[in-house]
């Protein structure tokens, strides 16, 4: 089921070669963190390239609720007039963040340092996702929280009206988590520190500095220590949100293993901190190339360009990479099927509490299409075909999960017959225009059995 109730099945035929540009959307770390920050901060920020997805759309219409205003003028140009550091007002609707752990879970932190009372909700994915790692932090600022049992959604949370910082270290490698932490500890006075053992996605960090707040981070023995000073006042930006890497990765994967194709995929965010997935196709032997490599609005970007790569060898991941790809093991998965030899993906338990258990989802679509996985509670392992060995004729399950519906579609387009999906309505959250820019490059897909 879509989270909008009809499921739309959709099928991806084995096709030819995958040929021209691939303009995938902006960024969706960035794009929720730019509609936040801008909500924060005093003036007006103008954003351009937002990912116009059904997850940031959710955060988007959440930060009006909070009292911001928001303003789309079209082609993914957009305002928000903030309302400053603490500045929030309370929401007289329950806030529906959707699909998004993400949008939810910075949400949460941003308002929870402020005298308002929210209640936060999602739709059946969401609400199943553990929310516990993010109101555990926001207790020692002096908010309050209650939830479902598990920490689940819906869940209502009392901002504190007189916040203390906090020192905390986060027991997870989560980008959200910490962001959660860095955007109550804004409206605390005092020093806010996060550390991290292993380093995360530092967007957070990268836009904080950017807004002008005073912000540190140092590599120690205990990790990264974040440290943010309290109660500033944020200045509005231009931001222009670079392409999506996680988005990338599905035109780039699915040219890597269709017969004959070259795919150039310009724009792409290359945050270190985001390119293991890159960096691990290339380890397995992917024609990846990186063109044009420049700076764009504080990140690093390059044009990448794929070419069908028909000796792809399995690795063994290092599992220390995991969290800079954490949203591509799906489709590395897919990768690893088509390479000879035997894949193995360590170090990965948080996988099983993102959209979907993406453990279990993937090794029951890829075990449908006659591919033979094993698995523990924090790793996996693909046993390589070679290219264009998969069966494929199998039907998938989604589970709601946006990454493992795109992962499957890829994988039909390289096998001996085409996969399906029971629902690729959640890939409306972080890729809306997936289905014509993937037959724009010569990809087969059926949606509701028509062609797309
Ligand atoms: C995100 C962090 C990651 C990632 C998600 C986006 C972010 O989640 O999976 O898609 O923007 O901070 P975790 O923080 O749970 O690892």
């Amino acid at each position: 089921m879509s989270g909008h109730g009809t499921p739309i099945p959709m099928t991806s035929h084995p096709c030819g070669p995958l040929t021209g540009t691939a303009e995938v959307p902006g960024d969706k770390s960035i794009s929720h963190r730019s509609l936040i920050l801008g909500a924060m901060a005093v003036g007006e920020t103008r954003i351009s390239g937002l990912l116009e997805g059904e997850d940031v759309l959710d955060t988007a219409k959440a930060m009006r609720a909070f009292g911001a205003e928001v303003t789309d003028h079209g082609g993914g140009e957009w305002s928000v007039h903030g309302v400053g550091v603490g500045g929030f007002a309370e929401p007289d609707q329950v806030i529906d963040c959707g699909n998004s752990g993400t949008g939810v879970r910075l949400i949460m932190g941003a308002m929870a340092t402020s005298p308002i009372t929210a209640t936060f909700t999602g739709d059946a994915s969401l609400n199943k996702r553990p929310m516990a790692r993010v109101t555990d932090p926001l207790v020692l600022f002096g908010t309050q929280s209650v939830g479902r049992n598990g920490g689940r959604l819906p869940m209502t949370i009392v901002g504190a009206a007189d916040p203390i910082p906090v020192r905390y270290e986060v027991p997870v490698p989560s980008a959200q988590v910490k962001s959660a932490v860095l955007l109550a500890g804004l409206n605390a006075p005092g020093k806010t520190v996060v550390i991290e053992k292993e380093a995360t996605r530092d967007h957070s960090e990268r836009m904080l500095a950017g807004f002008g707040a005073e912000i540190t981070v140092e590599d120690t023995d205990e990790g990264r220590v974040i440290t943010l000073t309290g109660r500033p006042e944020l200045k509005p930006q231009v931001i222009a949100v670079p392409r999506d890497p996680s988005s990338a990765a599905f035109p780039v994967c699915a040219a890597l293993i269709t017969p004959g194709s070259d795919v150039l995929v310009p724009g792409i965010g290359l945050n270190p901190t985001r390119a293991g997935l890159f960096t691990t196709l290339r380890e397995m032997g992917a024609d990846l190339t990186y063109e044009n490599e420049r700076e764009e609005g504080g990140e690093p970007v390059a044009d990448l360009r794929a070419k069908y790569s028909p000796n792809m060898k399995g690795i063994s991941v290092p599992p220390e990479r995991a969290a800079s790809m954490i949203d591509e093991y799906p489709v590395l998965s897919v990768v690893a099927a088509n390479a000879t030899g035997t894949m193995i993906m360590g170090g990965v338990k948080e996988l099983r509490v993102k959209e979907s258990d993406r453990i279990d989802a993937m090794a029951r679509g890829l075990r449908a299409n006659g591919v033979t996985v094993d698995e523990g509670d924090d790793w996996w392992s693909v046993e390589g075909l070679g290219i264009g060995g998969v069966p494929g004729g199998g039907i998938c399950e989604s589970f709601l999960d946006h990454r493992i519906a795109m992962s499957f579609m890829v994988m039909g387009m390289g096998a001996k017959k085409a996969v399906s999906v029971d629902d690729g309505g959640p890939i409306a959250t972080s890729f809306p225009i997936f289905e014509p820019l993937m037959t724009g490059l010569g990809a087969k897909l059926l949606r509701d059995n028509r062609p797309v």
